[in-house]
């Protein structure tokens, strides 16, 4: 058994004490109780470790393009030139855009005098500017010409010069009989200007032809010195270019050449 103790307190001592021993016996358990209310929120508890590396995530969005550069210098060092010479280029336009020729022959021996000679039988005048009936040459362009005649000489002696617009610049005199004379000449000319031959009178015109004899005048343009023309070919006729004429019979009428012929032009 337990003892229970039972105290005396004295009348001297603020309250009365009794302790008395005496001895009990245990009661069976008793019933258990109802639960007890919830208790306080505990303490935030201590950071975990770090778990482990996530799978990779997909591509994000382009971003926006960024703000132009700064303007580079224009300062670049000039290149040198090229070693080679370039090959020589076609030619110029006014080869082929301006021609003249022409050759032609007399079908009649003893020309007129102070008039010049016919040469009515065309051998060759593309572009027309010889006129066979009046036997002369108008020049289409400012160029240099070659003219020559080749003159067969019969019965009568010959003495014949070739005329630039009335002046006489070459001439040729043969007094023998069933012989030839000839000349070759270059003239630098300009637009129009007219050139042709003739005999000096009655007793000098033995300018021959027969079925076994030619006499001929012929000329052609050696080169064009209009610059004009040749920097723009004859397509582009414009300002100076129409001075280039057809060189038709009807640009020559005859009153032209008559009228200004005087003795003192004659040969
Ligand atoms: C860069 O050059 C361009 C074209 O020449 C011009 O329009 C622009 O103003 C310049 N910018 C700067 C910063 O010089
Ligand atoms: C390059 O050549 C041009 C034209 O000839 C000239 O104006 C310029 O000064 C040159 N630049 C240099 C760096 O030589
Ligand atoms: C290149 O050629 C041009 C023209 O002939 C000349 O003016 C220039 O000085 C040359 N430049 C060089 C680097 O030789
Ligand atoms: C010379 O030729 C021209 C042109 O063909 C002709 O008109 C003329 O009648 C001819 N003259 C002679 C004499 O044959
Ligand atoms: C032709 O030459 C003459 C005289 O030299 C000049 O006055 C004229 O302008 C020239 N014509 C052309 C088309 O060059």
């Amino acid at each position: 058994g337990t003892w229970f103790v039972v105290f005396w307190c004295t009348a001297s001592a603020s309250s009365v004490c009794l302790t008395v021993m005496t001895p009990s016996v245990q009661g069976p358990p008793g019933l258990q109780g109802v639960p007890g209310p919830a208790g306080a929120r505990g303490l935030p508890g201590v950071q975990g470790p770090m778990g482990l590396k996530g799978l990779m995530g997909d591509k994000g969005d382009i971003g926006k393009p960024g703000e132009p550069g700064m303007n580079g210098t224009k300062d670049g060092v000039n290149g040198t030139n090229g070693s080679h010479m370039g090959i020589m280029g076609p030619p110029g336009p006014c080869s082929p855009a301006i021609q003249s020729a022409f050759s032609a022959a007399i079908n009649q021996s003893f020309p007129a005098p102070n008039w010049p000679v016919a040469f009515p039988v065309i051998i060759t005048n593309q572009q027309g500017h010889f006129n066979p009936i009046m036997g002369i040459y108008m020049a289409p362009v400012n160029g240099t010409y070659v003219f020559t005649y080749n003159l067969a000489v019969a019965t009568k002696p010959l003495t014949v010069g070739l005329f630039v617009n009335f002046n006489p610049v070459v001439k040729n005199t043969e007094v023998y009989s069933r012989s030839s004379t000839s000349q070759t000449i270059v003239l630098n000319l300009k637009s129009f200007d007219r050139v042709w031959l003739q005999v000096r009178n009655d007793l000098t015109n033995g300018m021959y032809t027969d079925s076994d004899s030619s006499s001929t005048f012929s000329g052609y343009l050696l080169k064009c010195t209009c610059a004009h023309l040749c920097a723009h070919g004859r397509a582009g006729l414009t300002g100076r270019c129409v001075q280039v004429h057809s060189g038709r019979i009807a640009i020559l009428r005859q009153r032209e050449v008559i009228a200004p012929l005087t003795k003192k032009n004659l040969v």
